[in-house]
């Protein structure tokens, strides 16, 4: 992927003066950002399917196309979000870190009895591409999926849920959508996922929930403030961390690279906009139908822009 970029286009580290960007989940593209960045700046690609490091609205006001990597890592987060919920039904990290620990063991009937995530009520928050294949893998499993979208109250499936999953956007409206009353509203025995972005779940609150048996685990792969990790939640047993893994397969970093370098191509080289852009909108969105990347809402069009398509020079 690398060897694609510097093949096509001359690469710098620092943003003055560039055509283009390629941005990491973690970079914030923001205002000062793009100032000094300068008005030659024509698309920003993240390498990633979530864009709430890039302040879009901002990008809009210039006329910078924004692209992101949907689609390719669908399989590869939803898999982990599996992955996540049977490690702490199962209590297979717990078992791990038993071992690991020398503790003494033996088989027992009622050693580390764990829960099947077969006959539960799987709570899918957030119900667009990788909500929807956490639905489908957990059928398999024997799960029963229900959903709540953006405009869809979120309390009945809090409060029906076994396994509570996040998949949304982290927008302004989502930020804290999971908070003290939210987690209230779970039953004691359920628990959550997160593999969507840290900032969805109020840490604090999580945490003390987890600590008065409010709900009974946490599997969390993303973290309000990563890479910090609350120090109370690692002295958690009933709770399972990783470090943002969601799409981390080399085969789904390889493509997730393609993409955000075919959409550098496409507006640097070849005067198109690309098809996985977020900015402009692309026309299903424009037109208010399903949007096209994940939960995300037309952006304001009533401040004039530069167009996004200039003369390849
Ligand atoms: C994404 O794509 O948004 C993931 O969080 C990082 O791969």
């Amino acid at each position: 992927m690398w060897f694609e970029v510097q093949r096509d286009f001359e690469t710098t580290d620092g943003a003055a003066g560039v055509d283009g960007v390629l941005a990491t989940v973690t970079f914030e593209v923001d205002e000062p950002f793009l100032d000094s960045a300068g008005g030659g700046l024509r698309i920003v690609a993240n390498y990633g399917v979530g864009v709430n490091n890039i302040n879009l609205a901002a990008a809009e006001r210039r006329g910078i196309v924004v692209a992101n990597t949907p689609d390719v890592l669908t399989v590869t987060t939803a898999e982990l979000t599996i992955t996540l919920i049977l490690s702490l039904l199962r209590r297979v990290a717990e078992g791990d870190r038993l071992i690991r620990r020398r503790e003494s063991w033996k088989f027992q009937l009622e050693f580390m009895l764990g829960e099947s995530l077969s006959g539960k009520t799987l709570g899918v928050v957030g119900p667009g591409r990788i909500g929807r294949e956490v639905a489908r893998l957990g059928a398999a499993f024997g799960a029963t999926a229900i959903f709540a979208g953006k405009s869809d109250p979120i309390e009945p499936l809090l409060a029906a849920a076994d396994v509570v999953t996040l998949h949304c956007p982290l927008t302004p409206q989502t930020r804290h959508l999971i908070e003290a009353d939210a987690l209230a509203r779970m039953k004691p025995t359920a628990v959550l996922v997160n593999t969507a972005r840290g900032g969805i779940v109020d840490e604090a609150a999580l945490v003390a929930a987890l600590n008065s048996g409010g709900i009974a685990g946490a599997a969390l792969d993303v973290h309000e403030y990563e890479p910090r990790i609350a120090e109370r939640l690692l002295a958690m047993e009933n709770v399972v961390l990783t470090p943002h893994l969601g799409s981390a397969t080399r085969a789904t970093r390889e493509a997730m690279g393609m993409l955000a370098v075919d959409a550098l191509r496409a507006v640097l080289l070849e005067g198109r906009l690309p098809a996985n852009r977020v900015v402009p909108p692309p026309p299903d969105v424009e037109a208010g139908r399903r949007p096209g990347v994940d939960g995300r809402r037309p952006l304001p069009r009533d401040r004039p822009r530069r167009p996004y398509l200039r003369p390849i020079p």
